[in-house]
């Protein structure tokens, strides 16, 4: 063992040993810092927690039916990354190594007490604190990066760099996606369908588990439960809607199915230790598991999805990867025997985080692929591992329907956010178990405001479609999706961020305040962007909550009721049950939609509505990014609309931010809501760029401070300025 000490003027480090029959490990110590994140996935606290107490963080892709929380126990994937961060530095520690990980970290406190020598008076002496982190991995080499940040949006682009950045979701995809284990047929299908409609709740995608297909034979459909595939798909399609099916890496072994005939044939499965086809029980039986480390098989498996091959799918169809750890029944830990072997004669101990990674790549490919390279995928996958980003979406697995499993979404969500993965959510209402109303509504509220937002439920549990719980509660899960769906806007741009800049859209307020202490243990709030601050209500029968707004140069605004509150200060807000605690922060502009439609495809004609919420300075900026919502043209032919928006002296300008994109759009800013507007206004005029004048209607509240213009019809792609004097 030798220990590597960080030194805060080294740039970037990389030491290799050759591969060698033992374990290794690594020391860092990170002088001056005691506040550690990252090293998902755990169902812990955001902040990392010392381990002296010998439980070590274990990073092993595990299925773990209902997971306990607060624990350190490996579940379904690992990022092997931690961040480290104190006023002023930020740094991240990025150790690559597929195999079992165990992380040690090991703070001593800043301050000491200390006897000086020059009396029997106790005199306190400063030391600097320090945190020890102690990395451990079954096999491979050490091959670690350092990056030095100095900002934590530094060390975001800098383990980009390394690792890629956020895939852009298609559109539909940060809708609402209804699943359960199962919808049992297509009437089912087209009844749940037709229930949203019915409820005039909003929703995306429909998702079919496990028991749509023949047997858990992957690529097949049921025909009994599922005779006619396209026509359901058919049916989503006119409402612009989508269909999820899953597809795990487990083949059951079966003669009579083409895809474990051609695997076998072409020698595509993960070998036992004695060199015959590794077999395992899963959900079909016994069966064989692909090896996707192997890129002959990730090119075969990609195939598998062009329509031809995919009988009954249509485009627009997309992939759930599960049980990718992998998860073996019967096996130990439930997963792979660690002598398993894999492509290259390398043993399945080397690489064992980085399996799903691989299956979900191939997906993603095979997407592509069906397109001839158009359009973009979308693949959610459960296991992941560095870098898991580029093709899709995550999420936390198979929870508990209990108050404890949705407050720990949040940190479990951070943490992802922070290491690349900012596709990510949690199963809404809880996988296991029946969740009481209003923990459902409370899930609701929380998961429409988080990055990935499905609900899910297992099998046997009471069906909880959103509008099952009484006209109250089917009234408060329709406002919480319907105000999901007039943020996309914000969201997508904050996607685009992350696509192209790797900044998480889902933040903890460290990142935003980094110099601000009192944000480093937050966890129960989070940011959305730069812009939006939401805490959610995790506790039942909730009559108040203590939000925390931080900054003591800010101005957050109540985004329901408007109320201005002075930042550096917690305060107690009201709940009722339709509160959902959002606050907007001063200086800052949120585009949304004005008119909510079925799904995301039914309001790309809709109008926009600017939200500007004035810094103590009476300015705002912010931004906006379009584009078609599902294909690379927005890559390949620059088709894409990038503006700015920012608010000065009293003049709101729309300007381009991207001049290498064009993406002619004909919807329009029908209305502008001001927060924070101290005066009233003697006139409010629009200047298109031709610079005609226009006046404008508008209405003034001067008890809070608000200005609404409405009946505008300013085009959101257009260079144009609205004056209010
Ligand atoms: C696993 C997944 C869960 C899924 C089930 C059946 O438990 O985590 O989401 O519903 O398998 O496929």
């Amino acid at each position: 063992m030798f220990v590597f000490r960080y030194c805060e003027y080294c740039v970037f480090i990389l030491i290799l040993i050759p591969i060698g029959p033992a374990s290794i490990g690594l020391d860092f110590c990170l002088h001056g810092f005691e506040h550690l994140y990252g090293i998902p996935q755990h169902a812990e606290s955001h902040q990392l927690k010392n381990t002296s107490d010998g439980d070590a963080y274990r990073l092993y892709n595990l299925d773990v039916y209902g997971y306990k929380i607060h624990d350190k126990m490996g579940i379904y994937g690992s990022v092997p990354y931690l961040l480290a961060h104190k006023p002023g530095r930020t740094l991240g520690i990025f150790w690559l190594n597929a195999s079992e990980t165990l992380v040690e970290i090991n703070t001593e406190p800043a301050v000491k007490y200390t006897l000086t020598q020059m009396g029997p008076v106790a005199a306190k002496q400063k030391v600097r604190c320090r945190t020890d982190v102690h990395w451990m991995s079954e096999s491979g080499i050490i091959d670690v990066f350092l990056l030095t940040g100095p900002t934590p949006s530094d060390v975001f682009g800098q383990y980009s760099y390394l690792t890629g950045t956020q895939a852009m979701p298609p559109l539909f995809s940060l809708g609402y996606h209804q699943c359960r284990w199962n919808y049992e047929d297509e009437q089912d299908v087209k009844a749940v369908d037709a229930g949203f409609d019915e409820h005039d709740i909003p929703y995306d995608v429909m998702w079919l588990d496990i028991e749509h297909t023949e047997g858990k034979r992957y690529f097949t459909w049921d025909k009994k439960r599922f005779p006619n595939p396209r026509r359901m798909q058919e049916l989503l399609r006119s409402k612009n809607r989508k269909l999820v099916v899953i597809s795990d890496p487990h083949i059951k072994i079966d003669p009579d199915y083409s895809v474990y005939v051609k695997a076998k044939e072409q020698g595509f499965f993960v070998r036992n230790h004695e060199g015959g086809d590794f077999e395992g029980v899963c959900w079909p039986g016994l069966s064989s598991y692909l090896d996707f480390t192997n890129p002959k098989v990730r090119e075969w498996y990609s195939g598998l999805f062009i329509f031809s091959a995919y009988q009954g799918s249509t485009d627009i169809l997309y992939i759930w990867n599960d049980m990718n750890e992998p998860s073996v029944f019967r096996g130990p830990e439930l997963t792979m025997r660690k002598n398993a072997i894999h492509h290259g004669n390398w043993e399945h101990r080397e690489l064992h985080n980085i399996y799903g990674f691989y299956q979900q790549m191939a997906t993603a490919e095979g997407l592509i692929q069906r397109s001839k390279g158009k359009e973009r995928p979308f693949v959610l996958t459960r296991s992941f591992f560095a870098g898991s980003q580029k093709y899709g979406a995550v999420w936390t697995g198979d929870n508990t329907a209990e108050w404890s499993y949705l407050k720990i979404s949040i940190p479990m969500l951070l943490t992802l956010s922070i290491t690349g993965i900012s596709f990510c959510g949690a199963d809404v209402g809880g996988f296991v178990g029946n969740p009481e109303a209003e923990l459902l509504v409370r899930w609701y509220q929380a998961g429409a405001y988080q990055p990935f937002f499905r609900g899910h439920a297992t099998m046997n549990t009471k069906r909880r479609e959103p509008w099952l719980f009484g006209e109250e509660n089917t009234q408060l899960i329709r406002e919480a999706i319907r105000q999901r769906y007039a943020l996309l806007p914000y969201w997508y741009s904050l996607f685009y961020r992350a696509h192209v800049a790797a900044q998480p859209v889902m933040r903890p307020l460290w990142i935003e305040f980094p110099e601000e202490l009192d944000t480093f243990g937050v966890e129960d709030e989070y940011m959305l962007g730069s812009a939006l601050l939401v805490h959610p209500v995790t506790e039942p029968k909730a009559s108040t909550v203590d939000v925390f707004l931080p900054g003591s140069n800010e101005v957050w605004y109540d985004s329901k009721t408007f109320a201005l509150w002075e930042g550096a200060r917690t305060v107690k807000i009201p709940v009722a049950l339709d509160t959902i605690p959002v606050f907007q922060r001063g200086g800052s502009i949120v585009p949304v939609k004005t008119t909510i439609g079925k799904s995301t495809g039914c309001m790309t004609d809709s109008p926009y509505g600017l939200r500007v919420a004035l810094s103590t300075k009476d300015s705002a900026v912010g931004e906006f990014y379009l584009d078609d919502g599902h294909s690379f043209q927005y890559l390949h032919q620059k088709q894409f609309l990038h503006r700015k928006f920012s608010f000065l002296s009293g003049v709101l300008i729309n300007s381009c931010a991207d001049k290498r994109g064009h993406y002619p759009s004909k919807c329009v800013v029908e209305q502008i809501f001001v927060l924070g507007l101290k005066k009233q206004p003697s006139s409010v005029t629009t200047r298109s760029s031709d610079g005609k004048d226009e006046p404008v209607a508008f209405t003034y509240c001067a008890q809070m401070s608000t200005l609404h213009l409405e009946k505008l019809s300013l085009n959101i792609g257009a260079d144009w300025e609205v004056h209010i004097r």
